[in-house]
């Protein structure tokens, strides 16, 4: 049942109901520090991965910043982290970094 609605949230516009709860959004937080970091930038203006401050990706919708974080871009470095990260953690995370 969980896994359908995951599954539905994946194809629909985002309707953000499901946040994680505090201690995973510190985690999430800690990962886009130490593992987005690591290729983004600290803070994340850029670096091996182009920058994800909100100004760079004001012009790019959610559905592809989704499709770029959970299934990574092939034949580049950026990693798929669908093993990692749920539809709805990926949705939290992007609104996160569209916040100045
Ligand atoms: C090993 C290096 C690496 C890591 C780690 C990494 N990325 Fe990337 N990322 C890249 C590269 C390189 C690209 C550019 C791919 C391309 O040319 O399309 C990219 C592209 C992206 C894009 C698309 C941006 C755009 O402007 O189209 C998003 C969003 C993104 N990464 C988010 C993340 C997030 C969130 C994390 C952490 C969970 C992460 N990345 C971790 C290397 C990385």
């Amino acid at each position: 049942m969980r896994y359908w609605l995951l599954l539905l949230s994946a194809f629909t516009t985002p309707v953000f109901a499901d946040a994680p709860n505090p201690q995973r959004q510190a985690e999430l937080a800690n990962m886009l520090k130490h593992d987005c970091g690591s290729c983004h930038g600290l803070p994340l203006k850029g670096g091996l991965g182009p920058s994800l401050m909100p100004d760079a990706i004001a012009d790019k919708n959610d559905a592809l910043l989704f499709d770029a974080i959970q299934n990574g871009r092939a034949g580049t470095a950026m990693p798929p982290w669908k093993p990692f990260l749920t539809a709805d953690e990926t949705h939290w995370l992007i609104q996160r970094l569209r916040q100045p």
